[in-house]
């Protein structure tokens, strides 16, 4: 059932708490935000739909978005309305705004709405999957060295909540070099009876790798089809990196649960994010915060918990920056009429152009491997006998913003994305070449 439909379906009215006076709510669909339209391939209009400035190169935008104006014309028609009129503004959307959200966003990702679920970051996310999940004393968690901290701590909060053990496996010794089958003999090497869950990233931030997820989840798939129901392996993906690049439908790559922020690639408002999982996936996890919306509805009294779509359920619940939540469907919208398969192009080429400058440099060590079948939009360096902040530091006094990777082993990090041209890139390589 779709989550507009549950509450107009379950022939009760809704809490006189929760609800505005009937006249408000008559035609009250969020208006539709300004169209932008940008030609697939026209990156030069794209870059002027951001505010961002342009005394720098900007090489490190994954970090966190600029707003493209669609999604921050969106933002400003919410927070004005938000502003004027708080509780009418929140009564006249709040039953059916976010399964609208939902759908715009599986129409970008494959699958169904309602098996997506809204948060506010990546972290939020990789929290809430990885807190729900049921484990008992003697279950293991395989994650990798290769994660981010929030996988790490996430896990790690869980485990020291249950008593489950995390172990963690390299799937590669050297990133440049990285291959499927290292991975997948890696991967099985670190299974074993007691493994319940595999936590892994798509494409890491600490070297820019982007593992073969569909391999890996076919090699688990295989070991699950040995194993009664309740020794089952859940394989859930930090996405993130791979997200607003990677040319793909959700429900092809195999994996359980995917989890992304989409304040990074995806251009969307800052404080979002989403989790998608399958129909077993969602089943085999509790949710950690407690939704608003329909499951308020099961603690009324006024229906019964299987009638609550799964990702609402399993959406934090709260009062949001509700301006930015809603806003995100602009940013969906934006890469759609870009074109996934325009995007994933132009990203790759312009990290392939990175990476092959960067390989004819005799003081530069490139940790990317130089395919785009095992990378995406993050190419990691280091420059002979400097640090990776020094790098960085004297980069950006020539005008260039890059980033250290934040892991105990530091690299040089070079992010071509969408509002890059050629000139830049050569710019970059330029002054990472005069570094010598
Ligand atoms: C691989 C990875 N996962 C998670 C995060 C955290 O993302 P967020 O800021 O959306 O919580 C980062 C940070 O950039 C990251 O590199």
């Amino acid at each position: 059932m779709l989550r507009r439909n549950f509450l107009s379906g379950l022939g009760v009215s809704i809490s006189a708490s929760l609800l505005a006076p009937k006249n408000l709510l008559a035609g009250t669909k969020t208006p539709v935000n300004k169209e932008y339209t940008i030609a697939p391939g026209d990156w030069t209009a794209l870059r002027d739909l951001f505010p961002l400035t342009k005394k720098y190169i900007q090489l490190s935008t994954f970090l966190l978005s600029s707003h493209p104006k669609p999604v921050s014309d969106a933002i400003e028609m919410h927070r004005r309305g938000l502003d004027e009129n708080p509780a009418d503004y929140w009564h006249n959307r709040f039953k059916t705004i976010e399964n609208d959200i939902a759908e715009v966003a599986a129409e970008y990702i494959g699958g169904k709405p309602n098996n997506i679920a809204l948060t506010d970051s990546t972290t939020m996310g990789l929290a809430m999957v990885y807190n729900g999940l049921k484990l008992a004393p003697a279950d293991e968690i395989l994650q990798t060295v290769h994660d981010h901290y929030s996988t790490d701590m996430s896990l790690a909060h869980r485990a020291h909540r249950t008593g489950a053990v995390v172990r963690r496996i390299a799937l590669y010794d050297n990133p440049a070099k990285v291959n499927t089958a290292d991975v997948i003999n890696q991967l099985k090497a670190g299974i074993n009876k007691k493994t319940r869950v595999v936590a892994t990233t798509w494409v890491h931030s600490s070297t820019g790798v982007k593992l073969p997820i569909r391999a890996m989840a076919d090699t688990i798939k295989a070991i699950n089809k040995a194993r009664s129901t309740d020794q089952q392996i859940l394989f859930c993906v930090d996405g993130v990196h791979g997200f607003g690049i990677e040319d793909i439908d959700i429900t092809t790559l195999g994996c359980d649960f995917f989890i992304a922020g989409t304040h990074k690639w995806l251009f969307g408002p800052r404080g979002t994010g989403i989790i998608w999982g399958s129909d077993r996936a969602w089943a085999s996890i509790e949710p950690v915060i407690p939704s608003f919306s329909a499951s308020y509805e099961v603690w009324l009294g006024n229906t019964t918990q299987e009638h609550v779509p799964i990702g609402e359920h399993m959406s934090p619940g709260g009062f949001h920056s509700f301006e930015h939540r809603w806003a995100l469907p602009e940013a969906f919208k934006l890469h759609l009429q870009l074109g996934k398969a325009n995007v994933q192009k132009r990203i790759h080429q312009l990290n392939s152009l990175t990476k092959a400058g960067l390989a004819k440099m005799s003081h530069v060590t490139l940790y990317t491997p130089e395919s785009s079948e095992f990378s995406s939009g993050l190419v990691c360096f280091d420059v002979a006998g400097m640090s990776a902040e020094n790098v960085v530091s004297k980069l950006h006094k020539k005008g260039i913003i890059m980033s250290n990777t934040p892991y105990r082993t530091s690299y040089a990090r070079f992010a071509p994305s969408l509002i890059n041209n050629e000139q830049e890139i050569e710019s970059a390589l330029a002054e990472i070449r005069a570094l010598a």
